[in-house]
């Protein structure tokens, strides 16, 4: 089924975002994170163009599996681990590092005939999604050492919570619960996302592993000018062509719920880009686009496969393409609008609409 929306991938925004993650983590090997299909900019695509990254990490098993296909030497990091007896099979045969976040992962081990697996041990520093408590990190390190199935190299690692909020006290509290937590181990450490790579230098560690900041978005909340301070480019155009335009008269309503009424006498434009592409219907009046070189914004409600935008004063005809995201309009402003984050975006509509 082909839709009008596309997605485009900019190989050279991808590299120049990792040099960035790079630059600014001199000391670290990095590990890029391109779980949910490189979070929706394509998996293997990404992981060929970001080849010069220590590593990669996924989310599970399935995109593990796909990534060593690709025939990648790298090490991989599961973040979500091994959830059965089979999983950790496949970690061993495929080499997949697989993290232990709970206890209920560790009788499968016992079950391994023969084969050693890698293994990350995750620690939940205060975050509370997955991780093992901290008190439980070194007798557990100790019994892991020791066990017959797990390679020696046991990394460490743990997720920061609010590295988003740079005025937050949690991002320090969880840094001195992990260092507390591993004082008497001597191990490869991994800690920062995108925001601790950026904002928390103290968060560097051996292997840092960015995932947004890759893809030319800021992780930083509702930072409206996070990708130039950071120098990151967009790694994702996502364009749809004006498929009408019109005029319409002051007062007149526009789209579902008639939530908008022209302010004036208003050229408007139809574009084919709607929710089912993965644009935010919540994006409502007022969301950036750029057509033509000129920004201009969306009005009235988004629909499933359309969304208006005003025309006025901007030069623009059927078939010409419009952004709805991508180098001119960053997704931040456009997930600003929408009361969400880039992340969401970028998921939706790159494993929504065809590329091209
Ligand atoms: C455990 C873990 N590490 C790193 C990342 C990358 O985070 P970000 O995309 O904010 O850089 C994620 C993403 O959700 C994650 O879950």
């Amino acid at each position: 089924m082909k839709r009008s929306a596309r997605v485009t991938l900019h190989p050279h925004a991808l590299k120049n975002n990792l040099q960035q993650a790079k630059r600014v983590a001199p000391h670290s090997k990095v590990l890029a994170v391109i779980k949910a299909n490189a979070y929706g900019h394509g998996m293997l695509a990404v992981a060929e163009i970001l080849d010069n990254a220590d590593g990669y990490a996924v989310a599970c098993i399935p995109e593990g599996i796909e990534l060593r296909n690709s025939r990648t030497q790298h090490p991989i990091l599961v973040l979500q681990g091994h959830q059965n007896l089979a999983d950790l099979k496949i970690a061993s045969e495929y080499q997949l590092r697989v993290v232990i976040h709970d206890v209920s992962q560790l009788p499968y081990f016992d079950q391994l005939d023969g084969c050693k697996v890698q293994v990350a041990l995750k620690i939940d520093t205060g975050m509370h999604r997955l991780g093992i408590p901290p008190e439980n990190a070194l007798s557990l390190y100790q019994q892991l050492k020791n066990h017959s199935n797990i390679d020696a190299d046991i990394w460490f690692m743990t997720h920061l919570a609010c590295a988003d909020e740079l005025n937050n006290p949690a991002t320090t509290q969880q840094l001195d619960t992990f260092i507390h937590a591993t004082s008497q181990i001597n191990a490869p450490i991994s800690i920062p996302n995108s925001a601790g790579i950026l904002g928390w230098q103290a968060s560097h560690s051996d292997w840092v592993r960015p995932g947004i900041m890759l893809y030319g978005s800021s992780p930083f909340a509702f930072d409206k000018k996070g990708r130039e301070k950071y120098h990151l480019h967009a790694a994702m155009t996502l364009t749809a062509p004006l498929i009408a335009t019109y005029k319409l008269k002051k007062g007149d309503p526009i789209g579902y719920g008639a939530s908008y009424h022209c302010s004036n006498n208003m050229l408007v434009g139809a574009v084919a880009c709607g929710y089912a592409d993965g644009y935010p219907r919540h994006a409502g009046t007022g969301a950036p686009v750029s057509i033509n070189g000129l920004e201009t914004h969306t009005v009235g409600r988004v629909s499933m496969d359309t969304v208006i935008i005003n025309l006025d004063n901007i030069p623009a005809k059927v078939g010409d393409k419009v952004e709805l995201w991508g180098e001119n309009i960053s997704v931040d402003r456009v997930a600003y609008h929408a009361e969400t984050i880039g992340y969401e975006l970028l998921c939706n509509a790159g494993n929504n609409c065809i590329r091209g």
